[in-house]
């Protein structure tokens, strides 16, 4: 096999998303593999997962630098570093640069809890519950200066069920974002996508 892309994982908290993908990487024949993990909070519960697993870790605050475009600058030389060829927004709760976003166009992907464009934002399953939805989902998509408006890689879709509630429909979806994210990683690192 050609060499396995090299994966950095950016979350912000409990990184289940981030553990699919640091378990599919493992398979011997998956294109790609994590090189470490990073996050904009020292205290997310998925940096000591990573580390229990092996990978570097970083975290970085934004309290240590004066803008946004200072983090995100931070924030490459990090993943420089690593040789980044694919970064994976796994719970990332921060919205990137639109420099930064250009930089890694194409190479920057995320998975988003609804089936976009709708439900863009936080708060995804209340607010399909609210509409009376019949569907939801999650979407895996290239990350674009707009939030959650990028072309889309892969979506998953599940029934909304008398009685939901956020957290019943969240559950669901939870597992099919861990089978969709480490699918739509593997077209993206054997050059089967295009952006
Ligand atoms: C997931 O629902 C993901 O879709 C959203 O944030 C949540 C992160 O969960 N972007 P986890 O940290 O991967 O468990």
């Amino acid at each position: 096999m050609v060499s396995k892309k090299r994966v950095a994982i950016l979350i912000s908290g409990r990184g289940s998303n981030m553990t699919a993908l640091i378990d599919a990487c493992r398979l011997p024949d998956y294109p790609a593999e994590i090189v470490g993990v990073g996050s904009n909070r020292a205290t997310a519960p998925g940096l000591e997962i990573a580390s229990a697993r092996g990978l570097e870790t970083f975290s970085l605050a934004q309290s240590q630098f004066v803008d946004r475009d200072a983090f995100d600058a931070a924030l490459t030389q990090k993943l420089d570093a690593w040789n980044v060829d694919i970064i994976c927004l796994a719970g990332f709760m921060r919205i990137l640069t639109p420099d930064f976003t250009v930089r890694w166009a194409g190479r920057l992907i995320n998975i988003h809890p609804s089936l976009l464009p709708l439900y863009r934002g936080l708060d995804t399953h209340a607010r399909a519950l609210a509409d009376g939805a019949r569907v939801h989902g999650c979407t895996v998509h290239f990350v674009t200066p707009d939030l959650d408006e990028g072309p889309t890689i892969m979506q998953a879709q599940v029934p909304v069920l008398p009685g939901d509630t956020p957290d019943t429909l969240a559950t669901r979806i939870l597992v099919e974002e861990h089978r969709i994210y480490p699918e739509a990683l593997c077209l993206l690192a054997s050059g089967t996508l295009k952006y």
